[in-house]
């Protein structure tokens, strides 16, 4: 099979795996979504996973609610791990083989992140759950996503969402939003269109790697794979290069 992209880094929102219930991790979504990404998998893809941890606890909003920054994201990051665990499980249930490996060393549960160890674990097509965001406090795991998708040479990251896409205002809000097909990241960032957080952005930026958004079920991850002009691409210019 032709395809353009061989190894890319999915970031799925904590959010999703909650399902219907809002919180926590809901078994029938995770289910659904890791089905989703086997229909990518089952075509010989390498992977990467980064998941948000906002379905259990959200460091933003502790810090904003007087926790110490600080140990509001080490909770937020510890809440990653436990949904990496989930989609692991998941995954190897319907038979393919993943590695969780942790920025925060927790090593009875999971392999500690050390780069050469997940660039071979994605050479064996395994699929490398990175938990435990970056290890540190004050970034996302949205930079955590960029940050991961660099270093383990992916060829770019899918921001898997609810949304098929970026639009120019919340669709949800208003009727009239414009969703765009490609956007630069010069126009994403002027037109402060929230793609991801500034650090995450500027990382993408400056190391000139794609961006994709798109739905998370429904076979959008497989048709960004094989290149079809789903989502919303953010590259350097306005073409799907
Ligand atoms: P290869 O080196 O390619 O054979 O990879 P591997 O991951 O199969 O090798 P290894 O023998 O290191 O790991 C066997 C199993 O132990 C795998 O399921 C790993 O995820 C797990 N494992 C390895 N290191 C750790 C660790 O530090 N902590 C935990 N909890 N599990 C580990």
């Amino acid at each position: 099979m032709n395809l353009k992209y061989t190894r890319v880094l999915v970031k799925l929102s904590g959010e999703a795996l909650a399902g219907s219930q809002g919180t926590g991790i809901a078994p029938d979504t995770v289910a659904e979504i890791c089905a989703e990404l086997g229909s990518v998998l089952a075509m010989g893809v390498h992977m990467a996973l980064v998941i948000g941890g906002g379905n259990i606890f959200r460091g933003l909003s502790g810090a904003a609610q007087g926790m110490e920054r600080s140990s509001a994201d080490y909770m937020g990051m510890l809440a990653t791990v436990l949904n990496a665990l989930a989609v692991q499980d998941m995954l190897e249930k319907q038979g393919y083989p993943t590695r969780v490996l942790s920025a925060i060393s927790m090593k009875e549960v999971c392999e500690p992140y050390i780069r050469r160890r997940a660039l071979r674990h994605l050479s064996k097509g395994r699929v490398v759950i990175c938990a435990g965001g970056t290890g540190n406090p004050y970034f996302t795991t949205d930079t955590t996503a960029a940050l991961r998708g660099m270093e383990l040479k992916c060829d770019c990251i899918i921001k898997a969402t609810k949304v098929d896409g970026i639009y120019s205002k919340d669709p949800q809000k208003f009727p009239d939003a414009v969703k765009y097909q490609t956007i630069s990241y010069d126009d994403a960032l002027n037109l402060r269109l929230g793609v991801m957080d500034a650090t995450a952005f500027a990382l993408i930026r400056d190391n000139r790697v794609p961006l994709i958004v798109c739905r998370m079920l429904g076979g959008d991850i497989a048709r960004v794979i094989k290149g079809e002009a789903v989502g919303t691409f953010v590259g350097e210019g306005n073409t799907r290069a």
